[in-house]
């Protein structure tokens, strides 16, 4: 038997602090429900003392994992720690996992405080959270730039406080891997209790090198690996989890270990993570791209056909891409609909809620007579807030273009109820409905991003479009998805200024 590496997912945490990825409590329940599908064993539901917010989801996260850890992530101090040991409350197993700086850059520039007085605020840290539960991890931020004598201490001390996991964080994307795999190695030599503890690293991708950083750790005795679905988190992100788990699972010939991850799983998670959030998954990307197991060139289609091996180490099947199956149609009835979301770990509100989801299937059935389960997510993506009351509301686009045309979108919002309504003429047809939408909302928002992809395969697909929008330093992403993608691009508009005035008002209630 191999042992265990241990999947520890942080992508509703650190994936969630890439600009524009935040997610609803909603959005994280249907994330965690898939992530407890794919068998991971601890996921990091969020940061409970930085918001109400994210207090409540991971809060709603702990209540409904029955198989796996949740975690909550909590700085060195005990207003943070008690926050997350109540947001852990409800979890059958709750984790807190408590950090501080140990860099010098860190400890001098960001803290301003010796490493004497570091060092005690984590041993206190860790002996706060262990009157709440026994599983306490610690982090030394920025150990990939830390004095490795100082890393000794500090984790010497907390192991001796009771701190289970001690997490080894590559935090700026820094090292390389034969430098990363043997700090992992000395410091596993170097500590006495060393082997009381999983040891675990979390690696940011700056230099591209989180999972080559990642692995090395494992080779040198790293169990546990922090990751997040298509790698999403702060600037370049984290290290993928698809392509740790894959890389161990084809690599068992050179792994002492293995996790026990449902990779079937792993593709619908990566379209559930990018349709929430708003982040495309490039087409070249391992495991989740669109291209990972196309075959382009004759010569590699012919190989393939002889034999599969020649050319593919992985079968596509086994991460999840042939999980895109049918699942209903234009006769679909409500009970089937209900069930295929409960599936799917879609669960809304209210009986309204669900009526109302169900007339936009049987609208989107009508136009498109497959729909898949990508289908159903976009459906619920984006509309889910729209339920809770939002400000804007697109009530109906019309739109024209053509050669020799210039493009003319006129808009109908709802504004609170009120219909408000606008004309405009633009570059294209998406500039026209934006500029309509404008028109009407003078939000002044700066467009930073916009994108098109296709939910499925096939002309009839519904297009999924991401709008990224910013405004006095708030950057959100909206999303909307329709088989028109004029008025994809205007649903993920009006999304995106949703989210960008309820970030407002969280800072300014009064407005
Ligand atoms: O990158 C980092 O150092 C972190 C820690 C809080 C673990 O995200
Ligand atoms: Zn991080």
């Amino acid at each position: 038997m191999k042992e265990r590496l241990i999947i520890f997912d942080t992508t509703m945490r650190d994936g969630e602090q890439s600009p524009g990825a935040s997610m609803t409590r909603e959005e994280k329940i249907r994330i965690a429900r898939q992530l407890e599908r794919m068998r991971v064993d601890v996921i990091e539901a969020g940061f409970a003392a930085s918001s109400p917010g994210d207090f409540d989801a991971v809060y709603a996260v702990a209540g409904i994992i029955k198989d796996g850890i949740v975690c909550s992530l909590a700085r060195a101090n005990d207003r943070d720690i008690e926050r997350a040991a109540a947001a852990i409350k409800p979890a059958k197993q709750g984790r807190i996992h408590t950090f501080i700086a140990t860099s010098p850059i860190h400890m001098e520039k960001k803290l301003r405080m010796t490493p004497e007085q570091v060092l005690t605020e984590a041993v206190n840290a860790v002996r706060f959270a262990r009157k709440f539960t026994d599983d306490v991890e610690f982090s030394p931020e920025d150990a990939g730039r830390s004095e490795i004598d100082f890393l000794c201490r500090i984790l010497d001390a907390v192991i001796k406080e009771g701190a289970r996991t001690v997490n080894i964080p590559d935090t700026v994307g820094y090292t390389v891997p034969e430098q990363f795999g043997s700090l992992i190695r000395r410091l596993r030599e170097r500590i006495p209790d060393s082997d009381k503890v999983i040891w675990s690293v979390h690696c940011h991708n700056d230099l591209g090198m989180a999972v080559a950083n990642s692995l090395a750790a494992v080779m040198n005795g790293a169990r546990q690996v922090e990751c997040t679905i298509n790698g999403l988190g702060e600037r370049a992100g984290n290290a993928a989890l698809e392509e740790i788990v894959m890389a161990v699972r084809t690599r068992q010939d050179v792994f002492p270990c293995d996790t026990r991850i449902d990779a079937t799983q792993i593709v619908p998670a990566s379209r559930l993570v990018s349709g929430i959030t708003g982040f495309p998954v490039q087409p070249n990307k391992a495991i989740v791209g669109a291209n990972a197991f196309a075959h382009e060139a004759g010569i590699h289609q012919d190989g393939v056909l002889k034999s599969r091996e020649t050319y593919e180490i992985m079968r596509a099947q086994d991460v999840g891409w042939s999980a895109n199956k049918l699942v209903l149609g234009k006769h679909s009835g409500r009970t089937a609909f209900k069930q295929r979301l409960k599936e799917l770990g879609i669960e809304l509100e209210s009986d309204d809620a669900y009526n109302a989801a169900f007339q936009r299937f049987k609208d989107l059935a009508d136009k498109k007579h497959e729909i898949f389960d990508e289908d159903l997510h976009a459906l619920v993506s984006g509309e889910a807030e729209a339920a809770a009351g939002e400000r804007w509301r697109l009530v109906s686009i019309q739109q024209a273009s053509g050669t020799n045309e210039r493009p003319h979108a006129e808009i109908v919002l709802s504004e609170t109820g009120a219909e408000r309504r606008a004309a405009s003429e633009g570059d294209g047809p998406v500039d026209a409905t934006f500029k309509a939408i404008e028109s009407v909302t003078k939000s002044g928002a700066e467009l930073m991003l916009y994108s098109v992809n296709a939910v499925t395969q096939g002309t009839e697909s519904q297009g999924e479009v991401t709008v990224r929008l910013s405004k006095g330093g708030r950057v959100v992403n909206g999303v909307g998805a329709d088989t028109d993608i004029v008025v994809a691009s205007a649903k993920a508009y009006v999304n995106a200024l949703n989210k960008l005035q309820s970030k407002i008002e969280r800072i300014n209630p009064q407005l």
